[in-house]
């Protein structure tokens, strides 16, 4: 099957060599006016100018979409959710429109915990059945594939469940999806006061069932005061690297308190959250080869400060944007929002925050062969817009619904 998309407006971040985007190159977006896009069956074949498209069209197509006033852009990645749940947490919403902080409820046995005693009563179907309309709905709003964690289990049998539920989630969405490890989201109640006996249940009963049965592709530890620990989270870090399982971290939300440095020199992929850096924070991150995950909906729905980005992109630091889907912090995976908070609250240009979160993200969940621009041999996940006056005014006109449609694989979703 040949689809041709023709007259489209602006092509959007058209890259056939592409590195990770850092600086100033951040800011460069690729764009082809009045372009036109053949696909075979779920793949990108070839573009260009609409004017050059008699020339090069050896294919005759056989299914013809007319993108007149559209922007055609590739679909959003979404590196870091938490889309596994159960039940929601709007009472603690309300407690903390009250007064309540976000630590305070935790040490009342809210927050992670609460979601992990709904999770343990939960089935895998209903796990299941829930995640997979959040999975619908944010394909609606143009994500185009997913990282998921695990983390609200913190029993050997309920995070293994979680993961399974992802693992299903995988073979039967129509977007990929990339499944990270989060036991260590929080120290469940019976050991609070034995650390260890938790991370020796995480490293000698939970890792050999995920590598057993391949249920992971990286691991996460949330490293913060009152959660765990920089030693340990480097402890559970080797011991996931060892059976392969590169680092996606969660540091720097609430303190710096050195995990930054650790989880660089344990070479994770990514560095999420990042709300409370430090000038030597920045500067560190920069020098290395681990990307910045900023999550602005996440300081936007806590009332946090954001994540400095204009200093860590100025800095030379390679940033992605994710939605941190989960139902304490973030209650939503529309990546469009998180786009307009990265350029209202953050002052990212549009053209930076569309990098972020498209190629920067795939590479953020090791992606960036398929996913992320639009690229002769990725695959066709795109986003088609509707009639707007300029790229801009997508994160511009924020919480309109300016997507016409998308299509996942070749097809209209
Ligand atoms: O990424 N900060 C740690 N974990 C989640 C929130 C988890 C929750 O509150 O349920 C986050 O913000
Ligand atoms: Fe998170």
């Amino acid at each position: 099957m040949i689809t041709l998309v023709k007259n489209i407006q602006t092509l959007v971040n058209v890259r056939e060599n592409h590195s990770l985007l850092r600086g100033k190159a951040l800011s460069e977006l690729p764009c082809i006016q009045d372009a036109y896009l053949l696909i075979e069956n779920d793949i990108i074949l070839n573009y260009g100018k609409m004017e050059d498209l008699e020339n090069n069209q050896s294919v005759s197509p056989n299914n013809i979409i007319d993108a007149t006033h559209q922007h055609v852009l590739p679909t959003w990645c979404d590196s870091h959710t938490h889309l596994v749940f159960a039940g929601s947490r709007e009472n603690e919403f309300v407690d903390k429109i009250k007064g309540l902080t976000y630590t305070e409820i935790a040490a009342n046995g809210g927050g992670i915990l609460h979601s992990a005693e709904k999770v343990n009563n939960a089935s895998v179907e209903e796990l299941f059945e829930s995640a997979w309309k959040r999975l619908q709905e944010i394909i609606q709003h143009g994500t185009g594939a997913v990282e998921i964690k695990s983390g609200y289990g913190l029993s050997v049998d309920a995070e293994i469940k979680m993961l399974r539920v992802i693992k299903l989630l995988k073979e039967k969405s129509p977007i990929p999806i990339k499944s990270t490890f989060l036991a260590a989201h929080t120290f469940p109640l019976i050991y609070k006061d034995n650390h260890q006996g938790y991370i020796d249940l995480i490293i000698q009963q939970m890792l050999p069932i995920i590598e057993k049965e391949k249920l992971a592709d990286y691991v996460d530890v949330f490293c913060e005061n009152g959660f765990f620990s920089v030693n340990e989270m480097e402890q559970i870090c080797n011991a996931a690297i060892r059976m392969g399982l590169k680092p996606k971290l969660h540091v720097n939300q609430i303190h710096s308190i050195g995990a930054l440095q650790k989880a660089i020199s344990l070479d994770a992929l990514s560095v999420d959250h990042l709300e409370t850096m430090t000038e030597k924070d920045i500067d560190d991150l920069a020098n290395s080869n681990t990307i910045g995950t900023l999550l602005p909906s996440a300081a936007f729905f806590l009332r946090m400060q954001y994540q400095p980005a204009r200093a860590i992109v100025d800095a030379g630091a390679a940033i992605a944007l994710a939605s941190d889907y989960n139902p304490g912090s973030s209650p939503s995976g529309n990546m469009n929002f998180v786009i307009s908070l990265a350029c209202i609250q953050m002052k990212l240009l549009p053209e930076e925050a569309i990098n972020a979160a498209t190629l920067n993200a795939a590479y953020a969940m090791g992606m960036d062969h398929q996913l992320g621009s639009i690229s002769v041999g990725k695959k066709a996940n795109l986003i088609f817009t509707k009639k707007i006056p300029s790229l801009a005014y997508f994160p511009y006109s924020f919480g309109s619904n300016l997507i016409e449609k998308v299509m996942i694989s070749g097809e209209i979703f």
